[in-house]
Order: C-alpha cells, then sequence, then structure tokens
C-alpha cells in the first residue's frame, strides 16, 4: 500500500531533477597531492566497453589498439549484473591528478610498419570500428565522462559517449566539417578533458560543513584527431586532421601519436548530490513519461468503467434473474454463463504445460514487482552499475518456491498424477529456454571476440544458480503445494461436456485473443521505447517511478482485459476458458515482438547478420518472459473471476 505512494513521491522527485540524491552512493573528496592524508589525490580515469549503435556486438577497449594501461593496474570489481551485460570495466592508461592542469602529455606513441604482418590488421580493426561508430564510454569517479555540444536553441546536449574517429565517405560525414579528402578515416588521438569540481563548503543531508579538498561534479570530454607527426601541439592553431592509414606498404612506416590535455575548473554552484543531473536531464523529457501516463491511465479508466458496468448492472441482473428462476417463480429456460456451470471447471486439455507456464509467470511477476519496487525506491539507480540486473537475476533464483507451489496447486486441481514431471518441468522448462537462448547467443559473441561473452566461469556460476539454489527451492514450493488439499471448486463439473454452439465472429476464441493484446499493449508502448532506447543505444534510463506505475497500470488492464473477454465468451456458452485467458493477455507479448522488430528496422542501422541475430535473440528472451508475466495475470483474474460469480449462483 505504502508503496507506490512512495513512488509517486519519487515520481514528483524525479521530475525536478534537481533533488536528485543517490542513496549508498557516498561522495569521494579529492585533494591536491601532499595537502592531505585523508583525501584521495589520484583522479582514476576508467574505460568501459566500446558499443555502437550500429551494431549489437561491443568490445572490450583492449581489442582496439589504442594506449594500454600498466600491466599490473586492478581492474574494478564488476557484479553478475554487469558481466552478465557486457560491460568490462578497465584501468586506463591515462592518469590525472586532483587540480593539476596537463596541457598536451603524450599517452603512448602507436607504430606501424608495413613489414609487421600485424599492423595492417590493427589498423584495420580501428577503421572498422570508426566506421561503424563505436562509441567510448569513459569513467571517473563513478560518472560516466561525457561529450557535449550545443543544440540551436544554445541549450547543452550531453551524451555519455563519444566516438573514436570520424570518416567522411560515400556523403556521409561524421567529421562535421567539410572534408579536406573524400573517402578518408580520421582517428582521435586527442581529447580534451573539463573536470569541474565543487571545493570549500560541502553539503550532505542539509548540513553544510567546511572540508578540504573537492568533490567531481562533472569531467566532459572534445575529442580531436591532430596530426602530431612533426611536433606535439595540441594547440587550437593546429588543425591538421591524422588521417587513419590502412593496408600499409611493405616499406611504409605509420604512427599515431596519443596525447591528453586536463583542466580543471572550480563550480562551486553544482551541489555533489545533483551532479547527474546535467546528463539526465538530456535524456528523454519527462513530458512525454506524463503523457504516456495519461495515455495508460484513459485506457485503465475507460476499461475499469466497462468491467464496473458489467460487474454492477449486467452481473446483478443476471444473478438476480438465476436465482429467481431456481425459485420457480418463472420457469424460463436458462440461458447465458450460467448453464455452463457444468462444464467451466472441466481441467483444461494439457493442463501440465498450462500449470507449469503459470508457476513460472508468478516467478517472473514478484521479480518485476521487487526488482521496480527497489528500483523506484532510487536502490538500483544509474549510479549503481549493474545493479539492477543483479538485483533481477538473484531475485528470479529465489523466488524459485512460489513458481513450484503454485504450479503444483494447480496443476493438482487439474487432477494431475504426475507431480515428479510438474516439479522437473517448472524448475527446468522456463529457465531452460532463458538459458538455452543466452548460451547459443554467447557463443556467436565469443566467435565475434566481443566482450559482450561472458566468461566460462560465470557461466559456470549462473549454471550454479539455476541448479544448485533455484532447482531446490522449487522442489520445496512444489513440496508444500502438494501437501495442500486440492482447491475446491465452487459448482461441481458434468459427467459429459456440454456441446458449444455455433460462435459468431467476434466470440471465436482467435479474434478475442489477439483483441486481448491491444490494451494492455496500448498502456506500455510509450516507455517500451525508452527501455529499448536504454537497452540498445545506451542511453541512461532512470524513470523507475513512471516504469513502476506503468507496471501496475499493465497488470490492472491485462486483468480487465481478459475478465470482460472472459464474460463475453462464457456469455456465448463457451466454457474453454482456461487456456483462452491466458493467451488473451499473454498475447501482449506477440505485439512487443513487433514493436521490437519495427523498433529494428527504424531505429537501428544494424547491417550485419550477427548482430541481427543478437538482437533477436535477446528480444526472444524478452517476449518469452513478457509473455509468461502477462498470461498468468491474466489467468489468475480471470480464474478469480470466474469462481467468484459461480459462487453466488444457486445451482441445484
Ligand atoms: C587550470 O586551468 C583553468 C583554465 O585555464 C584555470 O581556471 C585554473 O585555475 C587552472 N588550475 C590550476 C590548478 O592551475
Amino acid at each position: 500500500m505504502y508503496l507506490p505512494l512512495l513512488c509517486l513521491l519519487f515520481l514528483w522527485h524525479e521530475t525536478r531533477v534537481e533533488a536528485f540524491y543517490l542513496p549508498g552512493l557516498a561522495p569521494v573528496n579529492y585533494c591536491r597531492k601532499g595537502e592531505s592524508d585523508t583525501c584521495k589525490s589520484e583522479v582514476l580515469l576508467y574505460v568501459n566497453r566500446l558499443n555502437t549503435e550500429e551494431s549489437v556486438i561491443p568490445y572490450e577497449y583492449n581489442h582496439f589498439d589504442f594506449c594500454q594501461p600498466d600491466e599490473n593496474q586492478p581492474s574494478p570489481v564488476e557484479n553478475l549484473g554487469q558481466v552478465v551485460f557486457g560491460e568490462r570495466i578497465r584501468p586506463s592508461p591515462y592518469i590525472l591528478e586532483f587540480m593539476k592542469n596537463i596541457t598536451c602529455k603524450e599517452v603512448c606513441t602507436r607504430k606501424y610498419s608495413g613489414s609487421d604482418p600485424s599492423a595492417n590488421r590493427r589498423l584495420s580493426i580501428l577503421r572498422k570500428g570508426i566506421s561503424l561508430n563505436y562509441q567510448h564510454h569513459w569513467i571517473v569517479d563513478n560518472m560516466p565522462v561525457t561529450s557535449c555540444y550545443e543544440t540551436e536553441d544554445q541549450k547543452q546536449f550531453c551524451t555519455t559517449g563519444f566516438q573514436m574517429g570520424c570518416f567522411a565517405k560515400d556523403g556521409r560525414d561524421t567529421c562535421l566539417r567539410t572534408p579536406d579528402k573524400q573517402d578518408a578515416y580520421y582517428i582521435y588521438n586527442h581529447v580534451d578533458l573539463t573536470i569541474t569540481y565543487h571545493s570549500g563548503e560541502q553539503e550532505e543531508w542539509g548540513n553544510k560543513f567546511k572540508s578540504n579538498g573537492g568533490r567531481i561534479i562533472s569531467v566532459k570530454v572534445v575529442p580531436r584527431s591532430i596530426d602530431h607527426r612533426d611536433k606535439i601541439d595540441c594547440s587550437k592553431q593546429n588543425t591538421k586532421l591524422l588521417e587513419l592509414k590502412t593496408s600499409l606498404k611493405p616499406k611504409e612506416e605509420y604512427q599515431i601519436t596519443y596525447t591528453y590535455s586536463v583542466t580543471f575548473i572550480q563550480n562551486n554552484a553544482v551541489k555533489w548530490s545533483s551532479r547527474w543531473d546535467y546528463i539526465l536531464e538530456s535524456m528523454p523529457h519527462t513530458n512525454i513519461q506524463w503523457f504516456s501516463i495519461l495515455n495508460s491511465l484513459v485506457i485503465v479508466l475507460f476499461l475499469s468503467g466497462m468491467v464496473a458496468m458489467i460487474m454492477l448492472r449486467t452481473l446483478h441482473k443476471d444473478i438476480a434473474r438465476y436465482n429467481q428462476i431456481d425459485s420457480g417463480e418463472d420457469a424460463q429456460e436458462e440461458f447465458g454463463w450460467k448453464l455452463v456451470h457444468g462444464d467451466v471447471f472441466r481441467p483444461p486439455r494439457k493442463g501440465m504445460f498450462l500449470s507449469v507456464l503459470l508457476g513460472s509467470g508468478v516467478q517472473v511477476f514478484f521479480m518485476t514487482l521487487v526488482t521496480l519496487a527497489f528500483a523506484c525506491l532510487g536502490f538500483l539507480s544509474p549510479a549503481n552499475r549493474g545493479a539492477l540486473m543483479t538485483c533481477a537475476m538473484v531475485l528470479y533464483v529465489l523466488l524459485g518456491s512460489p513458481a513450484g507451489y503454485v504450479s503444483a496447486r494447480i496443476y493438482k486441481s487439474f487432477g494431475g498424477e504426475k507431480w515428479k514431471s510438474n516439479v522437473l518441468l517448472t524448475s527446468m522448462l522456463a529457465p531452460g529456454i532463458v538459458f538455452g537462448l543466452f548460451f547459443v547467443m554467447n557463443l556467436v559473441l565469443w566467435s565475434k571476440g566481443s566482450s559482450a561473452a561472458v566468461p566460462f566461469s560465470t557461466l559456470v556460476g549462473l549454471l550454479a544458480l539455476w541448479l544448485l539454489v533455484s532447482v531446490p527451492l522449487t522442489f520445496v514450493g512444489a513440496f508444500f503445494g502438494f501437501r495442500k488439499r486440492a482447491l475446491e471448486h465452487p459448482v461441481r463439473t458434468n459427467q459429459i461436456p456440454r456441446l458449444i454452439p455455433e460462435q459468431s465472429i467476434y466470440t471465436q476464441p482467435i479474434p478475442g485473443i489477439v483483441m486481448g493484446g491491444v490494451l494492455p499493449f496500448g498502456c506500455i508502448f510509450i516507455q517500451l521505447f525508452f527501455i529499448l532506447n536504454s537497452i540498445w543505444s545506451s542511453q541512461m534510463y532512470y524513470m523507475f517511478g513512471f516504469l513502476f506505475l506503468v507496471f501496475i497500470i499493465l497488470v490492472i488492464t491485462c486483468a480487465e482485459t481478459t475478465i470482460l473477454l472472459c464474460y463475453f465468451h462464457l456469455c456465448a456458452e463457451d466454457y474453454h476458458w482456461w487456456w483462452r485467458s491466458y493467451l488473451t493477455s499473454g498475447f501482449t507479448a506477440v505485439y512487443l515482438f513487433l514493436y521490437c522488430c519495427h523498433y529494428f528496422f527504424t531505429k537501428l542501422q544494424i547491417e550485419d547478420t550477427a548482430s541481427a541475430f543478437l538482437y533477436f535473440g535477446y528480444t526472444l528472451i524478452m517476449v518469452f518472459l513478457f509473455n509468461l508475466l502477462t498470461g498468468s495475470i491474466g489467468f489468475f483474474a480471470c480464474f478469480w473471476f470466474i469462481r467468484k460469480i459461480y459462487s453466488v449462483v444457486k445451482v441445484d
């Protein structure tokens, strides 16, 4: 009850981003070298994997022939979510010291000679990276290094990555200037880093205090391509670009000198606690989010109105009439949903499979609910890298028991006897499908030498989590589920099934199912756009308050649509509702899939087959889990509704 309220509070928070505070992350105080022992003077710069919108395959920093860091510098510890989702944070060769300006310092020089067979290969990897627009992602003080530019209306727009180079080719020019040459690639071998810090008086939880040193507020980068061949010169006057040579001739020599400059600027106007704002403000606007919520609310209100009308008016009338007929005053012939009372609780075909899907659906539902609740309370903010996915995975594993319990109870109420197969399937089917898809995609990534390929040890760890934690928990849940008495139904089932009259086009199963997914999908598709952007275009997603609200709305719409359609079908004397209720709301997943296809063709510029394969692989996992989620919501709503209405009519 309090959670939605808290989330609403947080929502309000989000729309006023300046108050964005991330719990659980302590600020780091920096100071000049030798000034104090209590603060650090070394500012560590980390490099993450490079990725692009034009391919799904990310690469680690050292896949490219950039300057490499000292061998023995440790990498930061990464959590499961980061490893599984391809983040690889590594130390970098760029050395920064707090409040020490650096001008044009050389990092290293990479030499290539035509007689070295590996030289051409290393250069062509660089060129491929530039031509596919791969982006660097650097991290300083747990914040992304951003590259900013001004839009036409004088607003600053910052993104969390920057290009590794630019090219002019086939009329396309990513260098944003008139090219000197057609068909040329330029590598960005110089970076201008601007680090803003807040020093002197600091504020924490409303308390002001004097601290020595300062805290980093933002790190911005401007990458440049500079030809240093004659002499190292990073001044603005040196406008000669460094062209990336490929396919060197046997005696040819070529080199790339990497340099950097750092400027520290004091800015006490920005508080440390709101340092993320300028990044988040560059993300899609909250107006659109409000619009999406409004849109979903309209759908919910409309549906709730319909359901309320049916419940209150039609159902009431039905029940009153049925019970009157029963008392024998008016011996009319029965019609409508009461007629099928002897059949509604007849166990469905493939009851085993349905109960397994429902068990897994419950697992996904609680995983989503709890993860979103945590996220919405701010524990899984963008600064806690990978925390969201780690949380989701751990929860999924731990929620094996509810899955086993639900699956077992439903299966038992279907009169099923093969309880061993039921438990095994519940613990193996859904995780098996997800793990299988993941494994196949990992093989592809691995063959491409991508950093997103999960190391073997992590794969073994995931398998162990599944087989040693999730499976036993499912068994425990199933044990309790089977030990309970089977669910009792309010009406008895007849020996002989009734004949179902011929249905009109609207009450046939397929049109009903296809229509069923439309409204729930209508509630989520605007949010979906942002979520897909955050997955595929490395935009940050932080509006978890909105997402939580949308999730609640999704649950309500799924439930209401299914109940509504279920009622219509029962009125048409079609009592095969078990599977239909699952499929009705589960069909939302099909729309999700279609939307992902649409996104693939309109938003992403992916051309190679491996990338497309991966994209659809990940999409399939998402669609499958979403189907389990929505299908189960629909089923349980309908189940509740049917038990309710048949328990109030008198049946002799
Ligand atoms: C670094 O350079 C900036 C800009 O030129 C200047 O404002 C600042 O005082 C310099 N900082 C130090 C420590 O020299």
